[in-house]
């Protein structure tokens, strides 16, 4: 492991992950960046991703972002809780600050989006909350691409997703959810 992560391992597991990023978020950087990378393009070329409209939940500093760009997306809307700082430094762009407890309440409804990217995040959401939020995601948009690099979560059909395609690209897992709203 490298000094970093083990840097970001050892301040998880002192403050945990709420108070990692609230400490951290202003200067975050994701270790995994490259791999991320990676994987991002490797999906976009194998599966129809629609990058016409795409919110990045839990954005960091823009990992997504920027590839997505470097790929053709035009539209790109951030949210995070802890980075905006760092996402406007990388990015140029504000990023709006709603968490996943704000989102699983509603606070995008009304919102449509082609595509929710979600890289190494979503297993940050509370179990118990994990259903709300994956509904009122597939309320925000057609499809989802969740990279992580755990096994977790799974995201079930009666929460509004069917897993279309997955694949692991260097430890990476990628995801790609077809919203039920959308069939
Ligand atoms: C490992 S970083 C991933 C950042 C970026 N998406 C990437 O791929 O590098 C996890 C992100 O989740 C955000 N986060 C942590 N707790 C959150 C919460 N409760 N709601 C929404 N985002 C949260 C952090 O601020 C951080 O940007």
């Amino acid at each position: 492991m490298t000094d970093e992560l083990t840097a970001i391992r050892l301040q998880y597991e002192k403050h945990g992950a709420r108070g990692y990023y609230q400490r951290h978020g202003a200067d975050y950087r994701n270790p995994h960046e490259d791999v991320i990378g990676q994987a991002l393009r490797a999906v976009v070329a194998q599966w129809p991703l629609d990058l016409a409209c795409v919110l990045d939940l839990a954005c960091g500093s823009g990992e997504a972002t920027l590839v997505l760009r470097e790929l053709g997306a035009t539209q790109i809307e951030g949210v995070d809780p802890y980075t905006q700082a760092a996402y406007r430094a990388r990015t140029g762009q504000a990023a709006e600050g709603f968490d996943f407890a704000a989102i699983a309440a509603g606070a995008l409804r009304g919102r449509q989006y082609s595509l929710i990217v979600c890289s190494f995040a979503l297993h940050l959401t509370e179990a118990s909350r994990l259903p709300l939020l994956a509904f009122e995601l597939s309320e925000l948009a057609p499809q989802l691409l969740v990279l992580t690099p755990h096994k977790r979560p799974l995201l079930k059909p009666e929460w509004g997703w069917r897993l279309r395609e997955e694949t692991v690209i260097e430890r990476v897992r990628a995801r790609w959810f077809e919203s039920a709203a959308a069939l």
